[in-house]
């Protein structure tokens, strides 16, 4: 898929932008603190229907202005879809596609594919196991809505669940019901994740061998916190949980959490039988990460049919000649949208392969 324009009123530092895109490949370029990201961002919010700067959508209107507006067309292999957001300092947004305003945030998805690579992505392998479960599920979540769904319920019967358990310590409590609904949801949580690992891990791998000369293997495996077996069907995974939850049940009630369940599921990278988080060197890491983030584009297609758009948000300086070389010339079918501050990227790329837009203030030069 392809985005050919993209339009802003009083988003950011920009109060009024309408701009065309390169189908190949757009560089914003400008000092720092211009409004590159500003852009990626505009375009990433009409993918996931919220920025993955902030959570407060009220950053994202202009200081000056109460209201801001986005609207994005993008060009499929089968018709072409408009998506507009609509941001109000007073209530919700509103979203629309092809002009028929979305009931659910769900809906919105799988609209615009985005993969998005930016500094903040090296979390995926420094940090917590947190920020591994959000890759999987916004990842998940843009392939199928269905487990969007899922997941947001489970979210739902866990809060619940730790309610009950936090605000009645020492007394009895009747959880069966809820665990049957959390075991339920959690199963398909469960399923969906593996699934989603076990495609990824054949495509990371192969990508890193290409990025890396063959000189490293990477592995990425699935960590349920429910210890499921590669073929158990989902009602075995439901008992799996539930026996889970009545053991770990005095404990919860102790701490007033639920202490097991997929709220609690990592993923683990390896480089040549090595985990990436504790041994790899900073380079590593990164390419892990790139090559993660490239298999999720042959993913995507697999899933959709079409290639997803790529944002690199300021991650060109951070990678060594070669990786910026991939980037730049071995990704013909997929747009891309690159910001960067510095002019030697664009070295060797010809004009009818690529769009700049020079950044400043707001404006584009
Ligand atoms: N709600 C807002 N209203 C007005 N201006 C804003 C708003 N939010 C951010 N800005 C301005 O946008 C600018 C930052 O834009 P952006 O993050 O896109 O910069 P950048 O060009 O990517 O810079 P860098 O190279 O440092 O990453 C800042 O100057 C900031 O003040
Ligand atoms: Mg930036």
């Amino acid at each position: 898929m392809i985005v050919e324009e993209l339009k802003l009123i009083n988003y950011r530092n920009y109060e009024q932008m309408n701009l065309k895109f390169h189908p190949r490949l757009n560089v914003f370029i400008g000092d720092n603190a211009q409004g590159k990201t500003n852009l990626i961002e505009s375009i990433y919010l009409c993918s996931a229907g919220k920025s993955f700067r902030t959570n407060h959508d009220q950053e994202l209107i202009n200081m000056n202005k109460k209201q801001a507006y986005i609207h994005v067309k993008v060009k499929k292999v089968h018709s072409d879809v408009h998506i507009e957001v609509r941001l109000n300092s007073e209530r919700k947004k509103d979203l629309k596609v092809n002009q028929i305003p979305l009931v659910k945030m769900g809906e919105l998805l799988g609209n615009l594919n985005v993969v998005l690579f930016s500094p903040e992505d090296l979390k995926l392998v420094k940090e917590g196991p947190s920020e591994r479960r959000r890759f999987m599920d916004r990842e998940i979540s843009q392939i199928s809505t269905k487990f969007y769904y899922t997941l947001s319920q489970y979210n739902k019967i866990l809060q619940h669940r730790n309610k009950l358990l936090k605000y009645n310590k020492g007394k009895e409590i009747d959880i069966e019901v809820w665990d049957e609904q959390l075991a339920a949801a959690g199963a398909w949580l469960i399923v969906y994740r593996r699934n989603f690992i076990k495609k990824i891990s054949i495509l990371a791998k192969l990508m890193h061998r290409k990025i890396t000369e063959s000189i490293e293997n990477l592995e990425v495996i699935y960590e349920p916190n429910v210890k499921v077996k590669e073929n158990d069907e989902v009602d075995v995974i439901k008992e799996k949980i539930l026996q889970n939850l009545k053991e770990n049940f005095n404990v919860d009630k102790q701490r007033g959490l639920t202490t097991c369940g997929p709220h609690r599921d990592d993923m683990i990278l390896k480089i040549n039988g090595l985990d990436v988080k504790t041994y790899g060197s900073q380079g590593q890491q990164r390419t892990a990460v790139l090559s993660l983030k490239l298999a999720e584009l042959e993913l995507v297609k697999g899933e959709v049919g079409e290639y997803p758009i790529l944002l690199l948000d300021d991650v060109m300086s951070e990678l060594d000649s070669k990786r910026q070389h991939y980037l730049i010339h071995n990704l013909k079918s997929v747009q891309t949208f690159i910001t960067t501050t510095m002019m030697e990227t664009l070295k060797d790329l010809k004009p009818e392969d690529r769009a700049v837009f020079y950044v400043n203030k707001g404006q584009i030069d």
